[in-house]
């Protein structure tokens, strides 16, 4: 009675004011800022486990983040947020493929959401810091794609947290430049790559130590911002060199602004580049005839490959590109790990993913090696008649 004497009495601002002073306490508490899933509770003696999920949900590659979080939602969907005795809840986030915010957003879920592992992040340049922060707090994380070295070692220190679902681009540079000198026949190229992204940097590195090894010229390494959109100054002397293919190891919207320039300067040459083409968004007529380094094809015949094909196009009408594939499979390798651990204490986590021998996933089969790093072939596909058209595939 009196409760309710006191209700009526309450002004809006009051109830405004404990609204506010609720959700404080609320997002203070943890429990605010994630999905669905993530905002459950757990029921009284439950087993749980946090999962985190970072990836560029917006901005200039968001496609990839839409496809690895999709396909970590539909990895943890069949098995109905259950391993083993544990129940998982999810929370994600978007780094937006910003080094800053990735920081951010991955001390946020380890501080706040107490999340035992983490999914991602899916560029290099965002996942090396956060490899950083996850293992610094022993917390588990595994890139679906971030294939850079430096996510999972620093100045030859191994971070023991830290593992990935691809291969990395020492191999993948490599392919790309014995593609050059073997299939196309190329001796002379050059490469324009960004100066302030990890990614971009090591490609244009691996791929012009492979390619002057086998014989051929790089005749140009010119450099660019993120910020830049304007190519033709660079663009203009390189239509002067005698090239046979232009190296492009960047994301989908620069090189397709690249490409689409260089063609426009009258550059003949055969464009090539890596996994980061991988987009619906790619400008496929700039981008024509040219050819790229990717992790996997929809069209390999392998059944496990072609089952993974029909599920997710099922669930989301489109074929699962590579980001896709990826992310399945670091969530299966992830998922495996905890039931092998039947814990959900990072470290043990931790130790039974490295202890994966031969674990069969979409992309491939999984070891690990000294570094984390699995080994695993490549794809070669090539942009023909506006599509993605599997070449070949690569064994390390
Ligand atoms: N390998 C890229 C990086 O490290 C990310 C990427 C993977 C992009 C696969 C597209 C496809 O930044």
């Amino acid at each position: 009675m009196l409760w309710e004497g006191l209700l009526v009495k309450l002004s809006k601002w009051m109830v405004l004011l404990t609204v506010l002073l609720l959700s404080v306490a609320l997002v203070a508490a943890g429990c605010g800022g994630g999905d669905k899933a993530g905002d459950q509770k757990a029921a009284e003696g439950e087993k749980v486990i946090t999962i985190g999920f970072i990836g560029p949900l917006t901005g200039d590659v968001k496609t990839f983040g839409e496809s690895t979080k999709n396909a970590f939602l539909l990895a943890l969907e069949e098995r109905n947020y259950k391993v083993g005795d544990f129940t998982i809840k999810t929370v994600t986030a978007d780094d937006r493929n910003d080094a800053t915010e990735a920081v951010n957003v991955a001390t946020k879920l380890i501080t706040q959401d107490k999340v035992q592992a983490i999914i991602g992040s899916v560029t290099s340049k965002c996942t090396i810091p956060i490899s950083e922060v996850a293992n610094g707090n022993g917390v588990v994380m595994v890139t679906p794609t971030a294939t850079n070295p430096a996510v999972t070692v620093a100045d030859g220190k191994l971070k023991e947290y830290a593992f990935r679902a691809c291969f990395i681009d020492p191999f993948q540079g490599t392919v790309a430049a014995k593609f050059a000198l073997d299939e196309l026949k190329a001796k002379k190229a050059a490469i324009l790559f960004d100066q302030g992204n990890d990614y971009t940097i090591g490609l244009k590195d691996f791929f012009t130590e492979a390619f002057t090894k086998g014989g051929g010229q790089v005749l140009a390494t010119e450099a660019y911002t993120d910020k830049d959109t304007d190519f033709s100054a660079v663009l203009t002397n390189i239509a002067k060199l005698d090239i046979d293919v232009l190296y492009l190891p960047d994301y989908y919207q620069k090189v397709s602004l690249i490409g689409k320039q260089a063609r426009e300067k009258g550059i003949k040459a055969v464009f090539l580049g890596g996994d980061g083409w991988d987009s619906s968004e790619l400008d496929f007529a700039a981008m024509e005839g040219g050819y790229f380094t990717n992790h996997y094809s929809p069209e390999d015949p392998r059944p496990e490959v072609q089952e993974w094909v029909k599920k997710y196009e099922a669930k989301y009408g489109a074929k699962p590109d590579a980001l896709a594939t990826l992310a399945y499979d670091a969530t299966l390798i992830l998922l495996k790990g905890i039931e092998d651990a039947n814990s959900s204490d990072p470290a043990k986590i931790k130790d039974a993913i490295k202890a994966l021998q031969n674990f069969q996933t979409v992309s491939g089969s999984i070891t690990y090696d000294e570094n984390n790093n699995p080994v695993k072939s490549a794809a070669i596909l090539q942009i023909k008649d506006g599509k993605q058209v599997f070449v070949k595939s690569v064994n390390p």
